[in-house]
């Protein structure tokens, strides 16, 4: 198995695995941000760049150094890989000018955005951003767009992942959606509306990064953090009926994909699961969720408030 070094933790790991996911199998800081990649869509990543790395040694047999950064959710490792992302100061400073251009058309407004919470443009502009923007055109604009019945477009928000024209592509029956035009003018495909009755088009939802697609039946209901997500599950005949529900007092106002400690959602859920069962009776609920990213989204949490607790009781001694 090829052995591949990243900021100086070594790793075997299979032949054909990614810099990006060596780095997640080492795990913590040192695994690099991803904004299209998505490990169950194929052919994902390659187009947002906030990934990408320094190769400081090629490989055992050719050590020479990579010329460029290279998008590590795309590279290959190979045998002898040596790599740095955070302790690159390189990789840092290319990493902030790649959030920098991402915001430029981003509007800033997670104050009103349906994602904020848990919004991985967010996240990443709180660790990775800087102060202000160099930027002094204006903004590009799009009309919000219904998508079908369920799902809006603010397509003023989208970073172009192409997350979204992949679940379309590969969950849905028949390819037409797409991303029309390209540069400053590029935008989610029109098309992408004829797509969406089908049962799995609610995904684009989950895998959409920031907040340019919605859930209509949940827009404006609630902020993320004020809401309690559990484990639950039901005899379902499209999907796994495994699934996460987002509980505000006794109501569901809304059901999600489960997603892993890195955002992607681990088993694809069918709009009847998505939208129609939001009575509790319908689900058997597992546990709470686990809450491991470090977003707003963990605020509020029954495990922090547990912690809290006990906070307390300890400054009381
Ligand atoms: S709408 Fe969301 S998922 Fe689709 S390309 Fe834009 S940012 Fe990505
Ligand atoms: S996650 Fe690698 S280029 Fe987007």
């Amino acid at each position: 198995m090829p052995k591949v070094t990243i900021d100086g933790i070594s790793i075997e790991v299979p032949e054909g695995t990614s810099i990006l996911n060596a780095a997640r199998m080492i795990g913590g800081e040192i695994v690099p941000p991803a904004m299209c990649y998505y490990t169950k869509l194929e052919t994902s990543g390659g187009y947002c760049r906030t990934c990408m790395v320094k190769v400081v040694k090629g490989s055992e047999k050719d050590p020479r150094p990579m010329p460029k950064l290279v998008a590590s959710c795309r590279q290959p490792v190979m045998d002898g890989l040596e790599v740095q992302n955070i302790t690159s100061p390189e990789v840092v400073e290319a990493r902030a000018g790649v959030v920098e251009f991402l915001l430029m058309n981003h509007p800033l407004d997670c104050p009103i955005c349906d994602q904020a919470g848990e919004c991985n443009l967010q996240d990443l502009g709180y660790e990775h951003g800087k102060d202000g923007t160099r930027y002094e055109f204006s903004r590009r604009e799009f009309e919000k767009k219904d998508i079908g019945d369920k799902i809006q477009l603010h397509m003023t928000r989208c970073i172009l992942c192409y997350r979204c024209v992949k679940v379309a592509d590969q969950l849905c029956p028949s390819r037409v959606h797409g991303v029309m035009n390209r540069g400053d003018v590029a935008e989610i495909s029109t098309y992408i509306e004829k797509a969406i009755d089908n049962e799995m088009s609610g995904n684009m939802i989950d895998v959409c990064p920031v907040g340019a697609l919605t859930d209509k039946t949940f827009r404006f209901k609630s902020r993320v953090w004020f809401t309690k997500p559990v484990e639950a599950h039901r005899n379902c005949t499209k999907c796994s009926g495994n699934v996460r529900l987002w509980f505000k007092g006794e109501d569901v106002l809304r059901v999600t994909g489960r997603k892993d400690q890195w955002g992607e959602v681990k088993e694809f859920i069918c709009n009847e699961c998505r939208y129609d069962k939001k009575n509790v009776s319908d689900w058997v609920i597992e546990q709470p969720t686990h809450v491991d990213r470090q977003s707003v989204i963990s605020q509020n949490h029954y495990e922090n408030l547990k912690q809290m607790k006990l906070d307390v009781k300890k400054l009381k001694k």
